[in-house]
């Protein structure tokens, strides 16, 4: 796929980087904090999926020792990530193009993207290697997943509350966040996007020669026996 063929899908790149900044979602704090403290010093990070850079920007906020690398394929979010890639590298295609290009990592990150790379057991399971063969010996992998439907209205009140914009902004912010939503869970109901809670990571992983590090609510810290 080339960047411009994400687009339709992904084009809520502001509104992802808006609930990101006001930190909307407490555990994609945790998440930052996991990773930030967890990453041996000097450490090279690839963060796959990484949309806007946001994350790693965060990441980076306190770990300037580290080397990092953000691969994103959506062109709406490439041109976010540019503005704030100081920092980082970024590599511009999915996964799967861009495999060739990649080295060997001591850490990846997945924040909420493994859910959209692959569908059915066995691209799963192809998925997960492929992202193991990037992890050098004993490296970890991050992740941070959705682990149920989106309950839109809930959702609406706790970004309202959130926010604390005027209505009318508010309302239109939300014209781009709802549709986002919807397809996430008609997504999820096609079958098209897996719903990653932990007994499904560990069913995934296991087998491929992960072990579990460590897991808080939706993060979860694996690391490549061999
Ligand atoms: C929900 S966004 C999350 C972005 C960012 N990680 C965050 O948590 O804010 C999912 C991202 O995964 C990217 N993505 C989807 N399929 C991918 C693939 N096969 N390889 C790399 N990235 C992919 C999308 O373009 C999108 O930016």
């Amino acid at each position: 796929m080339k960047p411009s063929d994400y687009q339709d899908i992904y084009g809520y790149a502001e509104s992802l980087d808006l609930l990101n900044e006001r930190d909307c979602s407490n555990d994609l704090g945790t998440f930052i904090e996991l990773v930030s403290t967890t990453v041996p010093n000097g450490a090279s990070i690839l963060d796959i999926g990484g949309g806007s850079g946001y994350i790693l920007a965060r990441i980076l906020d306190s770990r300037q020792d580290l080397a990092a690398t953000l691969l994103e394929p959506s062109e709406p979010m490439l041109e976010r990530a540019r503005t704030r890639a100081a920092g980082f590298a970024i590599l511009e295609g999915s996964l799967q193009d861009q495999s060739d290009k990649l080295e060997q990592y001591d850490a990846i990150i997945l924040c909420r993207a493994l859910y959209a790379m692959s569908t059915g057991h066995q691209q799963r399971q192809a998925t997960i290697r492929l992202i193991s063969r990037k992890l050098k010996p004993y490296g970890r992998l991050f992740i941070h997943e959705p682990d149920a439907l989106y309950d839109i209205a809930s959702f609406e009140t706790r970004m309202k509350h959130c926010l604390d914009m005027p209505p009318d902004a508010f309302q239109s912010l939300w014209q781009t966040v709802k549709p986002a939503l919807e397809r996430f869970n008609t997504g999820v109901r096609a079958g098209e996007f897996t719903l990653y809670d932990a007994q499904m990571l560990d069913q995934t992983l296991l087998p491929e020669g992960f072990t579990l590090l460590t897991r808080n609510g939706r993060s979860h810290v694996y690391r490549r026996t061999s």
